[in-house]
């Protein structure tokens, strides 16, 4: 039986009327000149930039929001992925939803590694770390002092969906200057619904009344301009496609690479998506894709993360593609 609580309007918003009618974040344009900072400190040391997304919006569904719509994205894939950039010779800008999981602190998250638990008190004063921790702790602490001190990675945050699409359309304006130099890591769970500004309750909506009925509108697809107008078809664009059917994981990355016309499409099933995914790409032949699998065995190594993997596949392709530019 069809859910009575949710209808999806057909209106849809195209990337122009939605910043056109959707107010921007009020600490916007604070962020913009902080990134625009350490895009031209990198751009000037002739070092990549990726801008990694992480972490699910929420759509609220009121202006003085008490409710809201939200989705199950903890943000390891962007966290994860975000110290292997740093490996890997990147700066990078992530930017990522408010409280999800961040590089380095991801570690040690309260709910599944809690760092209490392996601090110890001696002679009733000086704090120590037990022995086992000790190393896996130094060898963060060290990776995490390092990014810092270098300023190669800038941090970034998001709540809603409206915060998230005026960030990346700001964000991506200002990493034009990097030209094919500029990473797009999409990992971020983006609503594909949401309630425009007016035609949200201003106050908490009252129970009492029957079953809530809210009418969504479509958010813009906004590869489109990022891909064609925001990057000017020069940066290399990784986008994520998460499927919970795998058999249309492929039809619909293709799908996607035939619409925006971008890179890749890295394609994870949800229940799957920590030990494979695929990479998607189009190849020379119009129309044709190519498919290559990542997978790790678990089984054969608990502490190897699959991005690891991912993003060495990837900064080998974005140098190909950087590459491809000089010889032409
Ligand atoms: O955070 P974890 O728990 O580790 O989970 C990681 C992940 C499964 C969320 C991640 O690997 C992933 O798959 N992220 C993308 C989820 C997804 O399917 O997004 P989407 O179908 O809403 O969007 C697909 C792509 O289109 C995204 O890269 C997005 O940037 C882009 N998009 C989305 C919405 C929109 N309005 N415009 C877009 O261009």
């Amino acid at each position: 039986m069809a859910p009575s609580f949710i209808l999806l309007s057909d209106s849809t918003f195209s990337a122009e009327s939605y910043y056109a009618t959707q107010p921007p974040p009020p600490n916007l344009e604070l962020e913009v000149r902080h990134v625009r900072e350490f895009v031209r400190k990198h751009a000037s040391a002739g070092r990549n930039v990726v801008l990694v997304t992480s972490g699910g919006t929420t759509v609220p569904l009121e202006l003085n929001v008490v409710r809201f719509l939200d989705n199950f994205s903890a943000g390891t894939r962007g966290a994860t992925s975000a110290e292997y950039f740093l490996k890997a010779g990147y700066a990078v800008i992530f930017m990522h939803r408010q409280f999800s999981l961040q590089p380095f602190s991801r570690h040690y998250s309260h709910s599944t590694h809690p760092f209490l638990d392996f601090l110890e008190i001696a002679d009733g004063a000086r704090i120590s770390v037990t022995e086992k921790e000790h190393a896996p702790l130094l060898e963060v602490l060290a990776a995490y002092k390092s990014a810092h001190t270098a300023g190669l990675l800038h941090t970034l945050t998001f709540v809603t969906v409206n915060d998230y699409l005026w960030l990346l359309r700001a964000v991506s304006q200002e990493l034009a200057v990097m030209g094919r130099r500029a990473l797009y890591y999409l990992a971020a769970a983006v609503s594909d619904f949401f309630l425009p500004r007016q035609k949200m309750s201003e106050h908490k909506i009252q129970s009492g009344k029957g079953s809530l009925h809210i009418e969504m509108d479509q958010v813009p697809k906004i590869l489109k301009p990022l891909v064609s107008e925001w990057t000017h078809g020069q940066a290399y664009i990784v986008s994520f496609k998460l499927e919970t059917d795998p058999s249309l994981l492929i039809p619909k990355a293709r799908q996607a690479l035939a619409r925006y016309g971008h890179q890749v499409v890295i394609g994870n099933d949800l229940h799957t998506r920590k030990h494979q995914v695929v990479f998607v790409s189009p190849t020379k032949l119009e129309g044709e894709y190519a498919e290559t699998w990542v997978r790790i065995e678990p089984s054969v190594d608990a502490t190897k993360e699959i991005e690891e993997d991912i993003v060495a596949e990837l900064a080998q392709r974005h140098q190909a593609w950087i590459d491809s530019s000089l010889r032409s």
